[in-house]
């Protein structure tokens, strides 16, 4: 029986037009454009502004583009999966709200929570349903407002982050190409490192929670750091060596961009030199399950039908893995 395979078909994504720059951020904490930018690659990243404005107005943006490059009539989608930790609500999933505002009135959709590995997760679980024959036609969607739990007086973790959302169809096909390969992991043991404490069922809200600053993102960033580096870099070897990949067969490496110095340890890793490496680091910083649909959305124009393209990221949970995706399209 032929194999059918789940290959990404297009790719939408949006980022808010708010630039939050180093130079303003200089101004909100004790810190240089100059340290952010050697110690991080981070220049400036996008903020959603505004009340009442959650992460489903950047998902709902980057699905309505997408939608409409590839002409899908959104009654055809069979299931959209967000991935996000910076939801609307707790519930309803925003998943839910996304498809319901792009008219994807036949699928069933839901959230899924892994942090900067999120859309990694979400894309390796909505091609297995495409790749059992269940569905046709999957959103994946990664994105979040990081803005929305960042400590603008906590100079180690504000100037790292930012706001965004992208996302890709998934459609079946019998050639080659698509989601090929994937190794996925995760240990709870990183909670110390990285996490929030306070919202959740453990520490719901209270006056106390507010006064100590308990609803923002807490990271030990050494110790993150060097858990990224050699988890990252590790995956990404991996899926490469058990697909008999070389170096030069590595058409893009498209890297997790919370640090530019990690980016750089997984590229080393995999041997290849930086102008196979997608990188959107500088003008949106660490935009958490944003990143890799929105590299593929800054880079789509570049890319042929059968690249190699190996995903990989790392991030709280802990949470990381690698996938291999053979580009399925040429755009224009
Ligand atoms: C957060 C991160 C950028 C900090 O960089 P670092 O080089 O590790 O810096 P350190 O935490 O060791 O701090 C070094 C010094 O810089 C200072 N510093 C931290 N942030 C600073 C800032 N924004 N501006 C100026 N100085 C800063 C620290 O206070 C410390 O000062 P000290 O030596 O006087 O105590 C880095 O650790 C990192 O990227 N971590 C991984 C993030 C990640 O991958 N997350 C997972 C996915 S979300």
């Amino acid at each position: 029986m032929t194999k059918i395979r789940a290959a990404i078909t297009g790719v939408g994504g949006y980022v808010p037009d708010y630039v939050l720059t180093n130079k303003e951020l200089e101004t909100l904490v004790d810190t240089t454009d100059e340290w952010i930018t050697t110690r991080t690659g981070v220049k400036e990243r996008r903020i959603l502004k505004g009340e009442n404005q959650g992460v489903s107005v950047l998902g709902i943006k980057a699905v309505e583009q997408m939608l409409a490059k590839t002409k899908t009539d959104p009654k055809d989608i069979d299931l959209l999966i967000f991935a996000t930790v910076t939801a609307d609500m707790t519930f309803p999933a925003t998943a839910n709200i996304v498809a319901s505002a792009v008219g994807a009135t036949n699928a069933f959709s839901y959230d899924l929570g892994a942090a900067c590995s999120g859309f990694l997760y979400a894309l390796a679980t909505g091609a297995s349903f495409v790749q059992s024959g269940m569905y046709k036609k999957v959103v994946v969607v990664g994105g979040d407002k990081m803005s929305a739990i960042l400590d603008y007086s906590d100079r180690t973790t504000c100037i790292i982050f930012g706001d965004g959302a992208g996302c890709v169809l998934l459609e079946p096909t019998t050639e080659e190409v698509g989601v090929m390969d994937a190794v996925l992991r995760s240990d709870g043991g990183g909670e110390k490192y990285l996490h929030m404490k306070a919202g959740g069922s453990r520490m719901p809200a209270s006056h106390e929670t507010v006064d100590k600053r308990l609803h923002f993102v807490y990271q030990e960033g050494s110790a993150v750091f060097k858990f990224a580096v050699t988890n990252m870099a590790e995956v990404a070897a991996e899926v490469a060596d058990r697909n008999q990949l070389k170096s030069e067969d590595i058409t893009w490496l498209v890297p997790h961009q919370a640090n530019k110095r990690i980016i750089d340890a997984t590229a080393s890793r995999v041997g290849i030199t930086e102008d196979k490496v997608m990188m959107n680091i500088a003008r949106y910083g660490n935009t958490t399950s944003g990143t890799l649909p929105l590299l593929l959305w800054d880079y789509e124009k570049q890319l042929k039908k059968g690249d190699n393209l190996i995903l990989a990221a790392f991030g709280g949970g802990f949470t990381w893995g690698a996938m291999l995706v053979k580009w399925a399209y040429n755009s224009n």
